[in-house]
């Protein structure tokens, strides 16, 4: 391959990136609205939107403009100091919708540290801190978001596991009813899975959870990492459910990819944690707070969520003819653009078959394709990815024949 910008990245990686993830064999340069080139200048339809996160596509010009701004102002100042951004960024997320305080860090998996930290300093004093996650449920990569995820090949390797979590069965309420006893602290939950294979909680339980909380003194804690910020066409995934949690998580697309996390506590839960009890020195520094502002601001000029919802209308319905129409493809499911296409059998091979034709789509779980493009994408961008995806599955279909 003539690309001297890939050779090159290439050998850098080999020799001083610890590879923890699988290696790549394509290096992007460049990235506008739904699409991204790479170096050697092959544009791709991006479905997957850096895993959730650019929901407002690649350099959307608000968010690089007060990107561009702040960073000429003031960076970080750390919160022994007020910054102008932190409180505005927080007025924001509670006017749109949730009613409390929030804490600022860098990650999905932070804001789920602070989600857990905060319900076992609510437990304390009574001797609870038991949280009951859910099998396929992920969390996060550190020590104890490791442990509240159900997915255990994850945790393979890590052990002992940091104690105090057990698990039930997503959308079985008799499964969690179960695990309760006098230590229970918090039941935590995605309201759509996404890791475990974009999976939506049944329409009643959310609710049964919440009352089985309210009647056992428990915190009920959704993680909205990757289904919150408008994925799911409600700006928290909860209000899709009607059901507000204690607290709920935050990060991905809240930055449009500058990292940012947020834990939202109500207002009976925003005095837990207090002054030495959690901190994080770049939590919600100027710039990252400027940055998810202009995020949320341009959700509500550019109406976003009303996109979300007509695309996600075209798209389900489309990928269900398709469903129809090839029996590899057997469900299609997901809220919002957090998009399943469930098939008989592992979903890698078909991301890959859609790279080829210039489609970045992600897989879940093992057997299922996820689409997660950014929140603004075009009509013409969901007729095209159809288009692809239809032509991946008619080549194997007729791959499939010739070889019976
Ligand atoms: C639901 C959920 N929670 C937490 C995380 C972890 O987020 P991060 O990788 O930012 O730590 C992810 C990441 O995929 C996620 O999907």
């Amino acid at each position: 391959m003539n690309d001297p910008v890939y050779e090159k990245t290439s050998s850098l990686y080999d020799k001083y990136v610890m590879q923890t993830y699988p290696k790549a064999d394509i290096v992007f340069v460049r990235g506008q609205g739904s699409h991204v080139y790479d170096s050697a200048g092959r544009e791709y339809l991006d479905f997957a939107a850096g895993i959730a996160v650019c929901s407002l596509g690649h350099c959307h010009p608000a968010v690089t403009a007060a990107i561009r701004e702040q960073a000429g102002k003031l960076v970080h100042v750390s919160n022994l100091y007020m910054n102008e951004m932190q409180p505005r960024l927080a007025q924001k997320l509670v006017e749109h919708g949730f009613d409390g305080t929030c804490f600022f860090c860098n990650s999905g998996a932070e804001a789920n540290e602070g989600l857990i930290k905060l319900a076992r300093k609510a437990g304390s004093e009574k001797g609870r801190f038991e949280i009951i996650a859910m099998k396929d449920s992920f969390h996060g990569r550190t020590l104890a978001t490791l442990a509240a995820t159900g997915r255990s090949k994850y945790r393979k390797g890590f052990a002992p596991d940091m104690p105090g979590f057990k698990f039930a069965t997503f959308n079985d309420f008799d499964s969690v009813a179960a695990l309760v006893n006098e230590k229970t602290a918090a039941v935590l939950m995605e309201p759509v899975q996404g890791e475990g294979g974009v999976i939506p909680a049944d329409p009643d339980f959310p609710a049964r959870v919440r009352e089985l909380c309210d009647k056992n003194d428990m915190l009920l804690l959704f993680d909205e990492v990757q289904c919150g910020m408008g994925r799911t066409g409600t700006f928290y995934a909860w209000q899709n459910y009607g059901v507000a949690p204690d607290a709920l998580s935050m990060a991905k697309a809240l930055g449009n990819g500058f990292p940012i996390g947020a834990v939202l506590a109500s207002r009976k839960y925003s005095h837990v944690l207090t002054p030495g009890t959690h901190a994080s020195t770049f939590g919600g520094t100027a710039l990252a707070s400027a940055a998810a502002c202009a995020v949320i601001d341009t959700y509500d000029k550019e109406n976003v969520l009303a996109n979300v919802n007509e695309r996600s209308g075209y798209l389900m319905g489309r990928l269900g003819e398709l469903k129809e129409k090839y029996p590899r493809i057997t469900g299609v499911r997901g809220k919002g653009l957090m998009i399943g296409v469930v098939l008989d059998c592992p979903a890698t091979p078909y991301c890959a078959a859609l790279r080829e034709k210039g489609m970045l789509a992600l897989s879940a779980g093992e057997n299922v394709l996820r689409l997660v493009p950014p929140l603004n994408v075009s009509q013409a961008d969901c007729e095209r990815a159809v288009a692809l995806i239809e032509e991946v599955f008619a080549e194997d279909a007729a791959k499939n024949q010739q070889n019976n």
